[in-house]
């Protein structure tokens, strides 16, 4: 079993839906995380993220303000590269596009220490094809958390052609250590295990839904009491963020060429109007934009 000692400090590269989900993971198991962003507003948003989080906890009764209190000072934000010199893990979660993700890696890359894990929470790029621009290889993997990071359970650990044995190892160990969190060791194909099945019944729901098969509440309610699932698949999707599914079944697409990944018109559509789900109220199942009086 791993312990806080190991990998006691943690760059995260995005304060965005995941990463403040993976932040607050980490620093609920008691490791020091700086995460680096692109502006400062953009830090404050992630923090705010946390802090609502936990003060949904305490409402309900399962976080103290102990616990609130050691989280959030644990957790730093910068928007400096150069702050990131002294961790022992490094896990991005920025934007799901190849470019943006390879261009950071290799910065980062050149920042920390030789040996450092560099790891990717990327849902459909290949780790193999990141891991292949990045000096030491071997010490990279995918960590892939589900949404919210906070309480899925399952940490898929993805072997990159190029990953060591060991570092498969020692990454099994950290997940166990996470508070709550199972880990599962997944080859790097498109979507791993979980999204190679998740992203075509995602795309399929949109065409129902476009199709006018029913509502998207019924449809929800069909799918999510039908298959006994926790969540309907529309508000689903609005949790994952229209713009992410996008991107995801883009990359997953892009490298099947697998009809099945093909991105639904109306996803494309939704994005290009700006209906990105809960992040910013409108997606299938949100709307809270105002209406005009
Ligand atoms: N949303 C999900 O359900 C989900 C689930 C599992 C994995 N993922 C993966 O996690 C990653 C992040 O997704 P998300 O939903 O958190 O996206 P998001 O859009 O909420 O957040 C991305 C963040 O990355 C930041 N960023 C972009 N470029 C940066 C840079 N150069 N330096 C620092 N920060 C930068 C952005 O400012 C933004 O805050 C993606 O690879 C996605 O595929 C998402």
């Amino acid at each position: 079993m791993s312990t806080t000692t190991d990998f006691p400090t943690v760059a995260v590269l995005g304060f965005g839906t995941m990463g403040a989900g993976i932040a607050q993971v980490f620093a609920a198991s008691g490791r020091t995380v700086t995460v680096l962003e692109t502006d400062e507003e953009r830090i404050a948003e992630g923090r705010a993220r946390i802090t609502a989080f936990l003060d949904d906890g305490i409402a309900r009764g399962k976080v103290s303000e102990d616990e609130k209190t050691g989280v959030l000072e644990r957790i730093t934000g910068t928007t400096r590269m150069a702050d990131l010199s002294t961790v022992t893990l490094v896990i991005e979660s920025v934007t799901e596009m190849a470019e943006v993700k390879s261009a950071l890696l290799t910065e980062v890359a050149g920042v920390v220490a030789v040996g450092v894990p560099i790891l990717t929470n990327t849902s459909a790029l290949s780790v193999t094809e990141l891991a292949a621009g990045l000096p030491h290889s071997a010490r990279v993997a995918g960590l892939h958390f589900f949404n919210p990071a906070q309480l899925m359970p399952t940490v898929e650990v993805v072997r990159a052609l190029q990953t060591e044995e060991s570092l498969v190892e020692e990454l099994v160990a950290l997940v166990e250590d996470l508070p709550g969190k199972t880990p599962v060791v997944v080859k790097d194909r498109p979507g791993f295990l979980v999204n190679a099945l998740l992203l075509p019944y995602l795309n399929d729901v949109i065409q129902e839904y476009d199709d006018e098969l029913a509502t998207a509440e019924d449809i929800d309610i069909a799918l999510q009491l039908g298959l006994g699932y926790k969540t309907g698949p529309l508000a689903m999707l609005d949790l994952i963020g229209l713009d992410v599914h996008l991107h995801a079944t883009e990359a997953a697409y892009a490298a099947t060429h697998d009809h099945r990944y093909a991105p639904p018109p109306l996803l494309r559509q939704m994005v290009a109007a700006g209906h990105l789900g809960e992040k910013n109220g409108r997606g299938f199942r949100v709307d809270t934009t105002p209406t005009a009086s």
